[in-house]
């Protein structure tokens, strides 16, 4: 624990920072299962948003655990810390006037609420979005065959078959990944950010 620290001011307000730049900061937090599609769609939405001449970067939960969390595994005590950074994270990036786009499974409630929570203290928006597609459907993608491990027990705490997952109960966004294309996606998430003046 740091003792003894003072934070400094910088000379440029958020505001002013966001009227040089022309661009306000966000999070656009997606959450769910593993396969369910959150990094296909961050993957669309930081295309079609840098396309509109947006400062947008992704985030993604495999891509970060080879660096700067690469210290972390999946026991509830790590995901917390997993979140817990990734939050401070997308909130300076917001506050940079970035919009960031995360793909992490986040499966507790309380995590992804503390992300929240520091965001709207910081008075930057967060979206989240629920990437939905029920248990049985995304074993049956697959992708990475890791279900087919967790399920004879060769992944341990593999989340939705041996560790929890906690579904938004209020998301901004709820997406049925299995009734909705990738392209629709992208639409839905940008319509709400420019219908809520996150995205001019
Ligand atoms: S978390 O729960 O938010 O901390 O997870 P995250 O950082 O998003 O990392 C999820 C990706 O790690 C791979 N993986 C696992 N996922 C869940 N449970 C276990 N035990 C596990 N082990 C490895 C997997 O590729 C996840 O990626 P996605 O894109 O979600 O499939």
């Amino acid at each position: 624990m740091a003792t003894n620290i003072t934070f400094h001011e910088g000379s440029v307000t958020q505001e002013e920072r966001h009227q040089l730049l022309k661009q306000k900061g966000a999070t656009i937090w997606l959450t769910g299962l593993s396969a369910s599609g959150k990094s296909t769609i961050a993957c669309a939405l930081e295309q079609h948003l840098l396309h509109l001449g947006k400062f947008a970067y992704r985030l993604d939960g495999d891509n970060i655990r080879f660096g700067l969390n690469k210290d972390l595994g999946f026991d509830e005590k790590s995901r917390n810390e997993n979140i817990r950074r990734i939050s401070e994270v997308t909130k300076l990036f917001a506050d940079a006037s970035g919009i960031s786009i995360t793909a992490f499974i986040s499966p507790y409630r309380a995590d992804r609420e503390f992300a929240r929570e520091l965001h709207v203290a910081s008075n930057l928006p967060f979206v989240e979005v629920f990437v939905d597609a029920p248990l049985q459907v995304v074993e049956e993608r697959d992708p990475k065959g890791l279900y087919k491990k967790a399920r004879t027990g060769e992944i341990k705490e593999f989340t939705g078959i041996s560790a929890p997952y906690e579904a938004p109960t209020s998301p901004e966004l709820h997406i049925k990944t299995h009734e909705v294309s990738v392209e629709e996606s992208v639409r839905i998430i940008t319509d709400y950010l420019l219908k809520n003046g996150i995205v001019a």
